[in-house]
C-alpha cells in the first residue's frame, strides 16, 4: 500500500530531495508536466528569504532577521531570476539551519502539498527535507544524487546559461561547503528517506532521469 499512499487531503504528492545540481529540480518539473501536477521547488523559498536578507544588508548571524525575512517571502517572489547566484545559494544554505527559519516557511510548503494551485490533483515539491519532514507521508519519494564533479558540471552550465561568469574551482568549493553544512545541520539535514528511492544520475541526460524516475513512479501504481 506503500505506493497508494496520499496526503489526508487526497492529493498525490511526489517528494524529491537530494543535493545541490543533483538533477533534481529539472526532474520535478518535467514529472510535474508529466503528471498534470504543481511544481514547488521549495529551495526558492529559502533563496528567497536570503535575497531579502542580503538586500537589508544582513550577514546571515542574526536568527532573528533571518526569520523576519523568512515571515516576509511571498510566492509572487519564488520567480525572481536573481534568486539563481551562487551567493544567495550560500546565504540560504546559511540560514536553513536555524530552526525558525525552516519553522516560518514550513506553512507555506505544507500549504501546497495539501492544496496544489489551480486544483491540480497532485504536486512535485523538491528540496532537501520534503520526504523527511514537509511531506513524511508523501505517495513517492525519491532521493536523487550523483557525484560531485557532474553536479558541479551542472551547475557551472547552468550559471554559464544564465550569464553569470563562472569558475569551476570555485563552484566546486562552494558546492562542497553548502552540501557539508545541508548534511550536518541539526535540524531537518539532507537525508535520503527510509523509504525514498534512490537515483544516482550520474551519466544521465535528463531525459534518462525522467524516464527512471517515470519507471519507479509507475511501477509504483500498478
Ligand atoms: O538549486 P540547488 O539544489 O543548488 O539549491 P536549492 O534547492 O535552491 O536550495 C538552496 C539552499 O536552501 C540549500 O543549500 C539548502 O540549504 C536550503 N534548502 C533547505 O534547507 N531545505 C529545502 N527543502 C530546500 C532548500
Amino acid at each position: 500500500m506503500t505506493a497508494r499512499r496520499a496526503a489526508a487531503s487526497g492529493v498525490r504528492v511526489i517528494a524529491i530531495d537530494g543535493p545541490a545540481a543533483s538533477g533534481k529540480g529539472t526532474l520535478a518539473q518535467r514529472l510535474a508536466a508529466h503528471y498534470g501536477y504543481a511544481r514547488l521547488d521549495s529551495g526558492r523559498l529559502y533563496r528567497a528569504a536570503a535575497r531579502r536578507l542580503i538586500a537589508a544588508g544582513g550577514t546571515g548571524e542574526d536568527a532573528q532577521a533571518a526569520v523576519r525575512a523568512a515571515q516576509a517571502v511571498t510566492a509572487e517572489e519564488l520567480a525572481d531570476p536573481e534568486l539563481g547566484t551562487d551567493q544567495v545559494a550560500q546565504m540560504a544554505s546559511r540560514i536553513a539551519a536555524y530552526p525558525e527559519v525552516r519553522a516560518a516557511l514550513l506553512d507555506f510548503q505544507r500549504r501546497f502539498a495539501s492544496r496544489p494551485p489551480g486544483g491540480a490533483p497532485g504536486a512535485v515539491i523538491d528540496g532537501r527535507d520534503i520526504g523527511t519532514v514537509v511531506c513524511p507521508g508523501a505517495a513517492v519519494k525519491l532521493f536523487v544524487t550523483a557525484s560531485l564533479e557532474t553536479r558541479a558540471e551542472r551547475r557551472l552550465k547552468e550559471l554559464r546559461e544564465k550569464g553569470l561568469d563562472s569558475i569551476k574551482t570555485r563552484v566546486l568549493q562552494d558546492m562542497r561547503e553548502r552540501d557539508a553544512r545541508d548534511r550536518s545541520r541539526s535540524e531537518a539535514p539532507l537525508t535520503r528517506a527510509e523509504d525514498a528511492h534512490l537515483l544516482d544520475t550520474t551519466g544521465m541526460d535528463a531525459d534518462e532521469a525522467f524516464a527512471a524516475a517515470r519507471a519507479v513512479i509507475d511501477g509504483m501504481c500498478t
